[in-house]
Parts: structure tokens; sequence; C-alpha cells
């Protein structure tokens, strides 16, 4: 529901609608979603199909570019995102100078603002489309690494520069868990799971960080200026932050005895603020079709690793049984959303739970991309909300030694 109110100044009406829950901020041709059907297509093609079938790279392209590349296009694209994974040796030195207690998600914002010092061209609001492009790889290829390098600065270990020979998620795996000391065996499993996990991130039409995104941009802000402040609104534990709250919520649940019907009558108990986390979504309100495939890909994962009997694993799938055969959880129609078995993932997949935010910023980078790119080809103009003005009335301005 929204109220209208009216200007004062004004002849017109300006309706007011918090949190934008009824309100179109732009007509978009790239990602459709119904919330009520549990459906969720990138340029028409559905999410089921592009997670079994395709890969991040070829899901990047066609959300960028709005439609699938040919075998050469595809291969032009990955091959120069490959050729600028490294990032310049003055942006390594950077991380020098950072605090190691610092958030990786403050690293990755800081960073991707400080490419335009890089390559200062991203600034210039009328970019040919080779140099849109150019800007565009850089900041695919460039994000990667910076992101692994955020990991490794965490941990104090020396960083390791990306490898030519291997494709993105490959490569990301070997920067985030390569030592000099021990090779790094690239499992194939385990890089078909992040390309998962990646693509049913990509895109989710005008949530808060894309709205950001285009927002900025729409200031004619670069690229890089305007993904560093969606990254900082991805940061917020309301958006990006649940699959981190996911499982810190199995591991309470795992060392409280493991009792999961104690936390779902926590959950419905209305005096208690706690709530299931990873399950119930603003939009999807019979089924998160990104959940339905995340689940079998975690099965899939745990079990090459040998990991089918985590106590996670059975605590989540207990706590989905209980909650999905629970009257209140049916009457809310409150399921699992993607971010309730997406964590158990990277957690199988060693990435520490301070990295998933992270994860998720790489993922959604190419619907960040086709958001501003979008914005910018459809000429839209300047964002500028209006309000309801509800301060004081017009009064004078009082001395400060005559007031009360
Ligand atoms: N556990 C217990 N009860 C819940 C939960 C939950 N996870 N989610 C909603 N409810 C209850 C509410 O208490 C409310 O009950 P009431 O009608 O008796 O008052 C009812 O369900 C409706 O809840 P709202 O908060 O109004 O629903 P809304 O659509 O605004 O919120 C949200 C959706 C924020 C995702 C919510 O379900 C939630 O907090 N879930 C847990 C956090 C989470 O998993 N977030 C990730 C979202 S997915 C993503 O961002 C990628």
């Amino acid at each position: 529901a929204f109220d209208i109110g009216k200007l004062r100044d004004q002849t017109g009406y300006v309706t007011l609608d918090s949190g934008y829950k009824n309100t179109g901020a732009t007509k978009s041709a790239i990602t459709f979603l119904d919330g009520e059907e549990g459906i969720l297509r990138y340029r028409g093609y559905p999410i089921e199909q592009l997670a079994e079938k395709s890969n991040f790279l070829e899901v990047a392209y066609l959300l960028i570019y709005g439609e699938l590349p040919t075998t050469e296009q595809l291969n032009a694209f990955a091959g120069t995102i490959t050729k600028h994974t490294l990032v310049h040796e003055d942006i390594r030195k950077i991380f020098d100078g950072f605090p190691s207690a610092i958030h990786p998600m403050a690293i990755l914002s800081s960073l991707t603002c400080v490419l335009t010092g890089f390559y200062p061209e991203s600034l210039d609001p009328n970019q040919s489309t080779e140099e849109l492009d150019l800007t565009i790889v850089r900041l695919m290829a460039k994000m990667s690494t910076i992101a692994a390098w955020t990991y490794k600065n965490s941990m104090g270990h020396p960083l390791n520069y990306p490898r030519n020979d291997l494709d993105y998620c490959a490569n990301f795996l070997y920067m985030m868990f390569s030592f000099p000391t021990e090779k790094y065996e690239i499992n194939p499993v385990v890089v078909s799971a992040l390309n998962k996990l990646l693509i049913l991130h990509a895109d989710h039409e005008q949530n808060c960080s894309t709205s950001t995104v285009r927002l900025v941009g729409s200031a004619n802000a670069s690229l890089y200026g305007s993904v560093s402040a969606g990254i900082n609104a991805l940061w917020g534990p309301l958006h990006g932050g649940a699959n981190q709250e996911v499982i810190e919520m199995l591991e309470a649940i795992e060392k409280d005895g493991g009792d999961t019907s104690k936390f779902i009558a926590k959950a419905k108990d209305k005096n208690d603020p706690f709530r299931l986390m990873g399950f119930g979504h603003r939009v999807y309100k019979n089924f998160d079709p990104r959940a339905k495939i995340i689940k079998v890909a975690a099965d899939e994962v745990l079990q090459a690793l040998g990991m089918q009997d985590s106590p996670l694993l059975k605590i989540a799938q207990e706590l989905e049984q209980a909650a999905l055969t629970n009257q209140y959880f049916i009457d809310r129609k409150l399921y699992p959303n993607v971010d309730f078995y997406s964590g158990i993932i990277y957690k199988a997949l060693g990435i520490p739970t301070e990295m998933f935010t992270v994860m998720f910023a790489l993922g959604r980078l190419p619907g960040w991309i086709a958001q501003w790119k979008e914005m910018r080809e459809n000429k839209e103009p300047i964002g500028r909300p209006r309000q309801i003005y509800v301060g004081a009335t017009e009064r004078d301005y009082v001395a400060i030694g005559e007031r009360a």
C-alpha cells in the first residue's frame, strides 16, 4: 500500500512508496521475474536451462550484450577477459596499506573504484562502443583477481597471480587456494558448482544494489564508480549478507546440540526476534527457483567432496523438512531461498563466511554491468526521487542567545 500526498508548492501530485514496493523505476529487457509463479529468466532464457547448460562467462555475455554468443564471440569475450586478469602492480601495493582485519567488501569496493585512476578513460561518459567494451572486460577480469586477493590478504598469505591457461572459475579457485608450497588440484565438480552459483546470482532485476548502480550511473558516473557503489549496497546485511547468516545459524544450532525443532519454535514465537535465516523472500512467494537448483548442486558437491555426512547439511535438511511441513511456514509461504544452500556449498569449497558476500558480488557483476549499460543506452534521465515534506512550516531565525 502507498499513500498519495500533495506537494505544497506544486499543482501536481507525488506518489509516496517507501521501499519502492510498487514503483517501477525503469523499463528493462534484461531479467524477467514472476514471484508468484517462481519464474526467473535472463533475456528470456529460463534460469534452470542456463544453470544446467551454460557457464558463467556465457551468461555474462548474454546479460551484457542481449544474446547468447556464437563460439567465436564467446572465445573472443573469454579470451580478452583472461588477458586482462592481471592487475596493475600499484594496485597490489595498495593491499599493504589496508589494516589486516579489514572486511573484504571494503577492499573490493575501494579497489573497484580505484580502477578509474588506472583507466581514466572510463570516466568519459561518451566512450565509444569499443572503449566501453574494454572498460567492461577490464572490470569482469580484474574483479576476480581483486576478490581472490582480498581473501589471501586476510589470511596473510602471498597473493597468487592469475593463470591464463585456466578458465574464469578455475583461475579464481586457483588464485584463492593455491600456495607456492602446495599445488592446488582443480576439481571439475567444484568448478561446475561455482559456475552454477555465479550464474544464479548474476542478475535479479531492480534489487537494492542494482538500483544503486543504475542511480549512480544515471549521473554519468563511471562504470567502476557505479559498481563500487553497488558493492557497498550489497554489503548491507539486509541484502547480500543473508548466506553468511544461514551458516552462522546452522553452526549455532549444531553447537546447541542440533535440535532443529527448538529453533523452529523460536522462529514462530512472535516475542522472539529470531528468524529462520534462508527462509522467505520479498518477491518469491511460492518458491525461489534458484533454491531448487542450488539444493541439487549442494548434494552433488558434498557427495563429490566426500562430505555428504556433514553435520551442517544434516541440520539444513532437517530444518527444511520441519519448516516445509509446519503450518506457520505454510501459512506465510516461507520457503528456502537461494541463500539457504549457497552458504553450504561455499563452506564445502573452503570459502570462509566473510567472503560469501564477495562471492555474491562476483556473481552479480554481469547484472550490474548489463543494467548500467542498458540505462545509458536508453538515455535515461538522472535519477532524482521526490519526497513528501513533513518538517516545520516557515519560521524566523532566532539569535542564539534568545533561544529557549
Ligand atoms: N522466519 C520466521 N518467520 C518469518 C520469516 C523467517 N525467516 N520470514 C518471514 N517471517 C514471518 C514474519 O514474521 C511475518 O509473520 P506475521 O505475518 O505473523 O507477522 C510474515 O512471515 C511475513 O514476513 P515479512 O517480514 O513481512 O515478509 P517480507 O516479504 O517483508 O520479508 C524476508 C522477506 C526479509 C526475506 C524475510 O522472509 C526474512 O527476514 N527472511 C530471513 C532472512 C533471509 O533469508 N534473507 C535473504 C533473502 S534472499 C536474498 O536476499 C538473496
